[in-house]
């Protein structure tokens, strides 16, 4: 079985698009693939309750018990190893993961970021496109390295910027796009990734 791990920090609309298209999809029964945990950093995100009434293994691994970043993501790495995944999904993970961390799980740890990358880098991404005059934006999903934001683009999406956006109506545009390719670039991987179901 191909398990996959989903961390979130916040409502996890991510993560709900990727559990419905893997329901839809049966991503269980054709690729062997199951969703087997979904972790957060905040024992608060909205996401948690939602992945357990679909009966998703949840834990929360808490950044403000911990006191330096490296016991937090040696906690992390610790919880996530449990399940033996071969993807790592972040989808809406708020926390900046130190280079061991990403090391460890470099080549199987997927992340969507709201801009098309490598344009917006960090936080912010919808003001920064709408001050900076950009007529489109988007969302880019791409595999994570120790550099914020970079690694290999697997998949993007492009919307327009209107003239009345503002952060909010822009991130919403864009969020109905991330919903689309999350889940199709995951499908992908997998699909290249599948192990036969008797193994
Ligand atoms: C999304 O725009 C995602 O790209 C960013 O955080 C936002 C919230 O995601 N990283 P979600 O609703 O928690 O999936």
């Amino acid at each position: 079985m191909l398990s996959i791990v989903i961390l979130i920090s916040g409502s996890g609309s991510n993560m709900q698009a990727i559990v419905r298209a893997a329901k839809a999809e049966q991503w269980s029964e054709r690729y062997n693939a199951n969703i087997c945990a979904v972790i957060s950093n905040r024992s608060d995100a909205k996401g948690l309750a939602w992945a357990s009434a679909q009966e998703i293994q949840t834990e929360v691994v808490d950044h403000k018990a911990y006191a330096t970043r490296a016991l937090f993501d040696a906690a992390l790495q610790t919880a996530i190893d449990a399940h033996k995944p071969q993807l790592v999904v972040l989808a809406g993970f708020m926390r900046i993961l130190g280079s061991g961390f990403v090391q460890h799980f470099e080549g199987r740890m997927l992340n969507i970021h709201p801009s098309l990358l490598p344009a917006f880098t960090g936080l912010h991404t919808h003001q920064r496109a709408i001050e900076a005059g950009c007529r489109f934006a988007g969302a880019t999903v791409h595999r994570v390295t120790p550099v914020l934001d970079e690694g290999e683009i697997l998949a993007q999406a492009v919307v327009p910027v209107l003239n009345d956006d503002n952060e909010d109506t822009l991130a919403a545009r864009v969020l109905t796009q991330e919903h689309l390719i999350y889940p199709a670039a995951i499908r992908k991987i997998i699909k290249t990734l599948c192990i036969p179901n008797n193994s």
